[in-house]
């Protein structure tokens, strides 16, 4: 569970240590992984990594099988937005994205298939509904979940033969995380609260809960598709 520290990660974390799962949790730093650890002291564990980092990833995913003795399921949600209008964007915050986001997703996935190709798996990567709707100011960071969009149906086909199914989960604003910092400014949520169907904005928990349906036997089926979450939204 890389980016299970906090915001999105941490619910979908929690979510799955609700079912019973041994989860691995990880990030750059341990954030709120302590209270993750009291709620389940015996299945949950930190292992500190930079998921832009090739050699990092493969030793998170070496950790984990060690310490929990294999991996079925890797939930690549780590993630950073930076905005600014592309003539201000700064090269360094477009690399940032670029790396976390993208290159990040591709070096987990890269990462688990030898640890799942004998007995297949689920990975689940972390896209969003910018992925597919033009908003000023967040080029970098759609593009970012465009590519992750096409690289999860890429790899569902590629690995299929492993019986190892790969999918995308796309939230829209949630209560927490990136969307949770979005409603702290008063003047964008009075422009995005008119754009959800529902009325409201998600709940992490809500997106955890798709994470977790994708990774069941019921999504036995369900390969290289994209899994919205967001409750209805209406875009310009
Ligand atoms: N919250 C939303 O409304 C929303 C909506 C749509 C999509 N998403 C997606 O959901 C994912 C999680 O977002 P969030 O809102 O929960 O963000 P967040 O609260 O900022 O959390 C980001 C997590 O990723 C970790 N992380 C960042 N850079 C990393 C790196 N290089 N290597 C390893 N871990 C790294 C962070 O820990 P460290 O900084 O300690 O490494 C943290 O645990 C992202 O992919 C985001 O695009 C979120």
């Amino acid at each position: 569970m890389t980016g299970g520290t906090r915001g999105l990660g941490f619910a979908i974390a929690k979510a799955f240590l609700a079912e019973g799962a041994s989860v691995m949790v990880s990030a750059r730093t341990a954030g709120d992984f302590q209270l993750l650890k009291s709620e389940y002291p015996d299945r949950c564990l930190f292992h500190p990594a930079d998921v832009a980092d090739p050699n990092s990833v493969e030793r998170l995913m070496a950790a984990t099988v060690e310490a929990l003795g294999g991996l079925d399921v890797v939930v690549a949600n780590a993630g950073v937005s930076c905005d600014g209008r592309i003539e201000d964007l700064e090269p360094a915050a477009w690399d940032a994205m670029v790396t976390t986001n993208l290159t990040g997703t591709f070096l987990c996935t890269r990462a688990a298939v030898p640890h799942m190709r004998d007995h297949g798996g689920v990975i689940i990567n972390m896209s969003s509904s910018m992925a597919s709707r033009i908003a000023v100011g967040a080029a970098g960071y759609s593009a970012t979940k465009a590519a992750i969009e096409m690289f999860t149906r890429t790899s569902a086909i590629e690995l299929g033969q492993y019986g190892i199914r790969v999918n995308a989960l796309s939230p829209g604003i949630l209560d927490a995380g990136m969307g949770g910092r979005l409603a702290e400014n008063d003047r964008v949520w009075a422009a995005y609260r008119k754009r959800f169907a529902l009325g409201r904005a998600g709940r992490v928990g809500e997106a955890a809960q798709a994470a977790v349906f994708l990774a069941s036997a019921d999504a036995s089926y369900v390969n290289g598709a994209v899994l919205d979450v967001n409750g209805g939204l209406m875009w310009a």
